[in-house]
């Protein structure tokens, strides 16, 4: 048996609940088979926490997220809290989550699997056997930046600030793991700013450029941020990591998950810096579709977005590949054997529900490991 892994799980609102319990089924199934042993902690977050104590997170769970050895999120939000001030609202317990621990780098790999091409809203030529990484600065930016909010003005005219700012040593961590990456994939990076138009993209332009220095080895190209978006449905091809700030691949991300057909297959990890002594860091692992209210509670939703954080979970905190790569063949073979939930429904598959989506995927790890 390896040794324990502790992770505090957050299910939050929406579909997140229902997806989680289906990753929560296959720990059961790693812990059966005595592959792992999950010490887990579980809170609320966002609305539901809000429902039940006031506010989007307490303080005891970031307390049990700053010491745990990772986070597993489902998703927050939804409309039944669209009037809750913005410090109470729930997305605000996901941004302190990432902001306390200090994730900055936010990976969002876009893959497109095989049995998955025609499901995608582009031609499966333009798509097929992608494998993109976004990788988007998490902790700084626009989302964060002060001044914020409502002001008046001397004639008592209301204009509303949000502020995009960077540090230099932000810019530059966020594109250290980005050449790093690429290293260990296709080897390319994409620096995407719109440093025709912002302060802050000239910067970045120039900050990563200087960063690309320490690795000539690696192919590196500056793009406009509206072009990167362009191209990557024009032809995805061209690209291997992407590394932006945190608005642009905000949007950047959903537009590269939607070629793998459906926001529900993506994952991502959000990663602090290594420990300089123990290497470990700080992480938290979550899908990047949201809490989908409109479908919330009927079994409609896709948990491969939450199991292949989950994977990246196995693999980034607990050093855990093997264990990842089951999990990954799992969801693969799962979807060549035709079941699909409704988002990626296709012709000539077999429609199934969360639960049964579940159901597939512990039996195919059954099938693989026997
Ligand atoms: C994401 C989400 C969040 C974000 C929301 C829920 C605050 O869209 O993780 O991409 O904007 O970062
Ligand atoms: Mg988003």
């Amino acid at each position: 048996m390896a040794a324990n892994k502790s992770v505090l799980v957050l299910p939050g609102d929406g579909i997140g609940p229902e997806v989680m319990e289906q990753v929560r089924r296959v720990m059961g199934w790693f812990e059966a088979k005595e592959a792992v042993r999950f010490e887990v902690e579980e809170a609320p977050v966002g609305g539901a926490c809000y429902d039940a104590h006031g506010v989007s997170i307490q303080e005891e769970t970031m307390e049990k997220a700053l010491t745990l050895d990772a986070v597993l999120f489902g998703a927050v939000g939804g409309p039944k809290w669209d009037n809750v001030p913005r410090e109470h609202r729930p997305e605000a317990g996901l941004l302190r989550l990432r902001k306390d621990l200090d994730l900055f780098a936010n990976l969002r790999p876009a893959v497109v699997m095989d049995a998955m091409v025609d499901a995608s809203t582009l031609k499966p030529e333009v798509v097929k056997g992608l494998d993109i990484m976004i990788l988007r600065e998490l902790t700084s930016g626009v989302y964060f930046g002060l001044p914020k909010g409502e002001q008046t003005l001397e004639d008592g005219t209301v204009r509303v600030v949000d502020t995009q700012a960077y540090t230099k040593d932000e810019i530059v961590r966020i594109c250290r793991v980005a050449f790093e990456l690429a290293r260990k994939r296709s080897n390319k990076v994409h620096c995407a700013e719109k440093s025709n138009v912002m302060e802050t993209g000239v910067f970045w332009r120039q900050v990563s450029a200087e960063v690309a220095k320490e690795y000539p080895d690696v192919e590196f190209h500056h793009i406009l941020a509206d072009n990167c978006a362009m191209q990557l449905i024009r032809n995805p091809h061209q690209f291997d990591v992407i590394v932006t700030d945190n608005l642009f691949g905000d949007i950047l991300s959903d537009e590269a998950a939607m070629m793998t057909g459906s926001l529900g297959m993506l994952p991502s990890a959000s990663l602090g810096a290594p420990d300089p002594v123990t290497g470990a860091r700080k992480a938290m692992y979550e899908p990047v579709h949201g809490s989908a209210p409109d479908i919330a509670g009927q079994g409609k939703a896709n948990p491969i977005a939450m199991l292949l954080s989950f994977g990246m979970m196995l693999r980034y905190s607990y050093d855990l590949g093997r264990e990842a790569d089951l999990v990954e063949q799992a969801a693969q073979n799962v979807l060549n054997e035709g079941f699909r939930t409704a988002d990626i429904m296709q012709d000539g598959c077999t429609p199934v529900s969360t639960e049964e989506m579940g159901n597939h995927l512990l039996a195919e790890l059954d099938r693989i490991t026997a």
